[in-house]
């Protein structure tokens, strides 16, 4: 009995150690150890000789804990050992010797954090994200852009991200750019990000900030300068009109898409333009890859079922159900126009 446990443990142990291992390297989308961009090479650059250089300290002090645990066991007939305390020669060398390892690798980390934390020129493309739970408000000022989840970036360009956040604490994190920047309320932090090729580069939340902590997820599109004034070019146009029933269901009381949503150019029939701030902008909301904190691919279906009751997709959403408040039809002629929002 007592031996068949030991196998489990021993199988349980290695399936787990093969389990952490293979979520290192290989093409992961998130692999913070492949860097895409100058800021995170930067980073990757401390992080190899840094890493060697502690695994050479575990092997030794860990090395000598075996060879004591070997050489010195207790065996029986043995004498307690002589104790010894006060070995100064022994004391200053274990202090002095981490303490220069250390200083060391200050040398070549610190210069790093200055480069990281840089000021921004006129040149670098200033964005503004604002972290909500659980999506992020994505802002181009000069652009006059306003998007969500999802950044376009042009490749080889700096860009300043200016950072804060709507309620609690949430950590920008797209490991393939740059390394991590917390978004605190009522302050604003900073990060530089850039890639070298186009490409999407998926990124999360890396602080815990509440029941939907896991479904907040954010990408980052790089693309050639000439595709990102595409885009931006694209985004800046207000939205396409709803047709009239579709914008007399929007600003029925009961449902009042209005009241957390702005889209761009689109006016209640008392004229009041819709200007909510609670949820994410809707201008071109049929042009984004995924919705609901970059959880859900932006499918009809997908959306019908957000619409229909969204805290099922994502607990603790801002976004109501409105089970019972809209028919199949209703929610097919949202649908219908938020997915022509180009
Ligand atoms: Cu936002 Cu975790």
């Amino acid at each position: 009995m007592r031996s068949r446990s030991k196998v489990w443990r021993t199988t349980a142990l290695f399936a787990g150690f093969a389990l952490l291992l293979s979520a290192c390297g290989g093409d992961k989308p998130q692999n913070t150890l492949d860097p895409a961009g100058p800021f995170s090479r930067k980073i990757d650059a401390l992080f190899d000789p840094v890493f060697w250089i502690a695994a050479a300290v575990f092997v030794l002090v860990e090395g000598l804990i075996v060879v004591a645990l070997v050489k010195f066991r207790h065996r029986p007939g043995n004498p307690v050992p002589k104790q010894v305390h006060g070995n100064k020669r022994l004391e200053i060398g274990w202090t002095l010797a981490p303490s220069l390892l250390l200083a060391g690798v200050a040398v070549f980390t610190i210069p790093v954090i200055f480069q990281l934390a840089g000021k921004p020129t006129g040149n670098d493309l200033r964005v503004n994200v604002t972290g909500h739970q659980w999506w992020w408000q994505v802002q181009y000022p000069a652009e006059k852009v306003t998007t969500a989840n999802e950044l376009h970036i042009p490749i080889g360009r700096k860009v300043y991200i200016t950072l804060t956040s709507n309620d609690v604490i949430h950590s920008f994190w797209v490991p393939r750019l740059a390394g991590k920047q917390d978004l605190e309320p009522k302050r604003t932090t900073h990060l530089f990000i850039q890639a070298d090729a186009p490409g999407t580069y998926l990124g999360q939340c890396a602080e815990y900030c509440g029941l939907s902590h896991a479904n907040m997820h954010l990408r980052v599109v790089a693309e050639t300068a000439s595709d990102f004034n595409a885009w931006v070019q694209q985004e800046s146009q207000p939205a396409g009109q709803p047709p009239p029933g579709v914008l007399a269901l929007m600003t029925r009381p009961n449902i009042a898409c209005n009241g957390c949503h702005t889209i761009n150019g689109v006016k209640d029939s008392t004229g009041s333009p819709f200007v909510g701030t609670t949820g994410p902008n809707l201008t071109h909301f049929g042009s984004r890859d995924r919705f609901a904190g970059d959880t859900y691919d932006n499918t009809p279906g997908l959306l019908a079922q957000w619409i229909h009751d969204a805290p099922s997709l994502k607990p603790g959403s801002d976004m109501p159900s409105f089970a019972g408040k809209l028919t199949k039809q209703d929610i097919d002629a949202l649908v219908a126009y938020l997915e022509s929002l180009k």
